[in-house]
């Protein structure tokens, strides 16, 4: 054989290749974009689809595995095999009395954490043909109500304060944000950190420093998920602050010119009675007289 017939033998063998394999009768096909949120249950949706020439197709074998990241091995979690299901703690079909003849592999993970993040794989077989599929899980976690407090302890607006801010059990990474009692902003003056623990899952903290003399009489500390969203939030009252001090000067002088305005008012009414007596009985005298 020349090498022209070889060219053309290896051209026929890829396109009879290409044509057994694009006429799969069985297909798994999963829902993509699965999010899961930390500490709930979490679902890969997958179903078994098969093409007409298939009536009432049997499953004969699913395996649902948790694929490795770089050289770890994949990671078995639910086998369906000779009729059996055996799995690892956590992990079912979704579908509650599952059995071969219903298409709907769903894997349920019963109780989601960070680990069950990450890429899956799903191979079926069935009397029909095989298929295997990969599908993923995105995990979110909310964050905690954040907690405040203040270094000193008490605050005497003698000295400066810093107001440290801490919110964990989230993910993925979010933002802690500074208000005062006018709601304006202060983000702009603290520092954050956000710090991966154990679990998984990340802690926020900012400390915010505050001038002695420019200390409001409220703080708000916001927590925010990694797409803007509010979460949570906690306030920190300061008892005799500057400001409350001065309303209640304000309050004060306000009341002292009211009792000046109502004295200057009762005054002119005594003041306009006895004109008033004064011209009557000047007119009655001038009458008197007239008469
Ligand atoms: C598979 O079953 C689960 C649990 O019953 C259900 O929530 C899901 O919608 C089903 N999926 C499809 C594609 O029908
Ligand atoms: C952030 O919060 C918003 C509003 O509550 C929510 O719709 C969104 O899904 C959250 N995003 C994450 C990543 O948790």
């Amino acid at each position: 054989m020349n090498m022209a017939s070889v060219g053309i033998l290896f051209l026929f063998f890829i396109v009879i290749r290409a044509q057994s394999e694009g006429k799969t009768f069985v297909k798994v096909e999963c829902k993509t974009g699965n999010v899961g949120q930390y500490g709930q249950q979490s679902m890969l949706d997958c179903v078994v689809t098969t093409t007409e020439e298939i009536k009432d197709p049997k499953i004969t074998v699913v395996a649902w595995k948790k694929k490795g990241s770089e050289d770890a091995l994949d990671e078995t979690l639910l086998v369906f095999h000779k009729g059996e299901t055996t799995g690892q703690p956590g992990y079912r079909f979704a579908e509650s009395s599952w059995n071969d003849r219903n298409m709907n592999i769903s894997l349920l993970i019963t109780n989601t954490t960070m680990v069950n993040s990450g890429d899956y794989k799903c191979s079926v077989m069935t009397d029909g043909g095989d298929d295997i599929t990969e599908t993923s899980l995105g995990v979110t976690a909310k964050y905690n109500k954040p907690t405040i407090r203040s270094i000193p302890e008490n605050i005497t607006r003698r000295e400066d304060v810093t107001l440290s801010c801490s919110s964990v059990g989230g993910y993925p990474e979010g933002q802690l944000r500074w208000f005062d009692e006018h709601n304006k902003e202060w983000t702009a003056s603290s520092e954050m950190e956000a710090e991966l623990t154990n679990d998984g899952l990340f802690k926020l903290s900012s400390k915010l420093s505050l001038l002695k003399n420019s200390i409001s009489s409220k703080y708000t500390c916001v927590v925010f998920n990694s797409s803007g969203g509010k979460e949570d939030e906690v306030t920190l009252e300061i008892p005799g602050t500057t400001t409350s001090e001065g309303q209640e000067r304000e309050k004060g002088s306000d009341q002292s010119s009211k009792i000046v305005a109502s004295v200057v008012v009762i005054g002119l009414l005594i003041v306009g009675l006895l004109l008033a007596l004064l011209i009557h009985r000047w007119w009655s005298q001038r009458g008197h007289v007239v008469v």
